[in-house]
């Protein structure tokens, strides 16, 4: 008879021992659990990374997907302009100034290199997806402006663009007869 209490006693403390160290050692926090670095490689998949390769066709939380487009994508408005002028003032003008002849502020205060003018021949000649590659991906020592910039105001930057680049070469024809009659009066 005591002999069972015993070994039922004996039993019962060898569970609490059994429970405490079960709740002791595998306590694990998920700061500090075992990982891989990036790019470490692993004998766990048979192709020996250890990360899965990205299927086709994956895009980053965020980034939005780009239809390639060679030109402006929707018909140049007022309200486009407007808008393009508005963004070009904000993201553009510290470097490019606001006329696109590279003088602006940040360029003539040492950044690394003055942009090129938009107003030479190559640039005048280029189409609108070079300068939708060129704020989307950077060019040179000019940096992307993917993120901050969304797609349509990206072409709406440009349109403005093209408006700067036709007001340095433009003729008296191009210029609607009432709106030259009325800068024709105020030459005098
Ligand atoms: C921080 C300064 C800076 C800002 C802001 C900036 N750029 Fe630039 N950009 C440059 C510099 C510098 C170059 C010349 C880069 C080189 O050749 O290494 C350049 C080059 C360019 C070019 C010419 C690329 C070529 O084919 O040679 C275009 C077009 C251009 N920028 C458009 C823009 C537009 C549009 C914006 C506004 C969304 C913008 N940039 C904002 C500094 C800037």
């Amino acid at each position: 008879m005591t002999s069972m209490r015993r070994n039922s006693r004996c039993w019962k403390s060898g569970m609490v021992l059994l429970l405490l160290a079960g709740l002791t050692s595998c306590r694990q926090y998920m700061a500090d659990q075992p990982l891989y670095k990036p790019y470490r490689e692993s004998g766990f998949f048979p192709d020996g990374t250890s990360a899965r390769p990205l299927p086709e066709g994956t895009i980053p939380q965020g980034f939005e997907r780009i239809e390639p487009s060679a030109n402006i994508p929707f018909p140049v408005t007022m309200d486009v302009l407007q808008r393009g002028r508005e963004r070009f003032e904000i993201f553009c003008t510290p470097c490019h100034d606001h006329l696109g002849t590279g003088q602006g502020m940040a360029a003539r205060r040492g950044f690394r290199l003055s942009p090129p003018s938009f107003h030479i021949d190559r640039l005048r000649a280029a189409p609108d997806d070079h300068f939708f590659d060129v704020i989307t991906n950077g060019s040179g020592v000019m940096p992307s402006y993917a993120y901050q910039i969304p797609a349509h105001d990206r072409w709406a930057i440009i349109a403005y663009v093209r408006a700067l680049q036709l007001s340095f070469n433009a003729a008296p024809a191009d210029v609607p007869a009432d709106v030259l009659r009325k800068l024709e009066s105020e030459k005098q």
